[in-house]
């Protein structure tokens, strides 16, 4: 399935929005955009420093570094936001 569509992210607690487009990833969206508030190193999915908490929202991701998300945060909506893309609007927060 391929998504053409744009998403809302918003990111908290800083209450910061910015939109996701078609296949970006959330750090790629958030780059392109000059969204300093989203942190992010690597961008490979091996520095875990994109560590995020997805609150609500449908996202999908590839596959993780088991040594950043263990697949019991996995459960819990942690994810890498190099590896995330949603499939809809998101709340997130990096404050695990
Ligand atoms: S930026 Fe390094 S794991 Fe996502």
């Amino acid at each position: 399935m391929v998504i053409k569509k744009n998403f809302l992210v918003l990111l908290e607690p800083s209450g910061v929005q910015f939109e996701v487009g078609p296949g970006e990833t959330l750090v790629e969206a958030a780059q392109r955009l000059g969204v300093d508030q989203l942190r992010f190193g690597c961008q490979l999915g091996g520095c875990g420093r994109c560590k995020l908490q997805v609150l609500t929202g449908e996202y999908q991701h590839e596959d993780l570094s088991w040594i950043h998300v263990s697949k019991e945060e996995e459960s819990k909506g942690i994810t890498l936001a190099c590896c995330t893309r949603a499939l809809g609007d998101l709340v997130i927060t990096q404050e695990l």
